[in-house]
């Protein structure tokens, strides 16, 4: 399975990404998360990405499709991957092509996540992450359980506010998508591989309309 979940910020990406992986053992390839390492670990490239992602600005294509082809040039991509927050561009989209082309792997679908933008507002002010498991949470929708641990591996829970989660940055971040992310809708409506989830509600009936989606892409 080779697929794109496309979507605003809270749509529900990272949530969903982490259920398909568990159903059909294929890594979770998050752009957003390998940006996260590196600003953690401190590397050059996190140290420039930082500043832009704290700002809900993109960083640069030629940095994340450097990104991107490491990451699918590990073996456990090799039978598949679910993308998650890439690509975000039309030149990504074009770049993930042109490199899938090339490793003989074409993408099956592409679905696009479909949330009210009020809910993506209350969504992302009320998440919370596991710094121990990295579980997310949502105050609103998803509590962490009470009292810890957050799951099986996790004991000693230490939930963060991501910095880009603060109402100014989520606004520019919104911005951002619907002005350099939103066009891919019809760059793969036009492909012939968009198709399209409401991504509202419980997050098991997100989890099964997702399923129906990419129903007969799984190799
Ligand atoms: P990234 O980490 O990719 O962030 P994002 O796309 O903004 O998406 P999020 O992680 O915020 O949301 P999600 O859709 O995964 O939602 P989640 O499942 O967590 O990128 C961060 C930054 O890195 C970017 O701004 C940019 O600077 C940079 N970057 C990353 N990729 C890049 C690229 N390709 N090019 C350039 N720059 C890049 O859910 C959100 C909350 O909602 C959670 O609390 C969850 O519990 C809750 N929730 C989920 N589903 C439901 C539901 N059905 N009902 C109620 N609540 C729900």
């Amino acid at each position: 399975m080779r697929i794109v979940l496309l979507g605003a910020p809270g749509s529900g990406k990272g949530t969903q990404a982490q259920r398909l992986i568990q159903a059909h053992g294929v890594p979770q390839v998050s752009t957003g998360d390998l940006l996260r390492e590196a600003v953690a670990q401190g590397t050059e490239l996190g140290k420039r990405a930082q500043t832009i992602m704290a700002a809900g600005g993109l960083v640069d294509d030629q940095t994340i499709l450097g990104i991107i082809r490491d990451r699918l040039a590990r073996p456990d991509a090799k039978s598949g991957f679910i993308l998650d927050g890439f690509p975000r561009t039309i030149g990504q989209a074009d770049a993930l092509k042109a490199l899938l082309a090339t490793l003989g792997q074409p993408l099956d679908a592409v679905v696009l996540m479909e949330v009210d933008s009020q809910a993506l507002f209350q969504r992302l002010t009320g998440r919370r992450t596991c710094r121990t498991c990295g579980l997310v949470f949502n105050v609103h929708t998803a509590p962490p359980p009470s009292p810890p641990p957050c799951n099986g591996r996790c004991t000693t829970p230490d939930l963060f506010q991501r910095p880009d989660d603060s109402e100014a940055t989520i606004g520019r971040r919104l911005e951002v998508y619907e002005a350099q992310t939103r066009p891919l809708v019809e760059y793969y409506r036009h492909a012939g591989l968009l198709r399209t989830v409401q991504a509202e509600g419980d997050i098991d009936e997100v989890t099964a309309r997702l399923n129906a989606a990419i129903a007969g892409t799984a190799a």
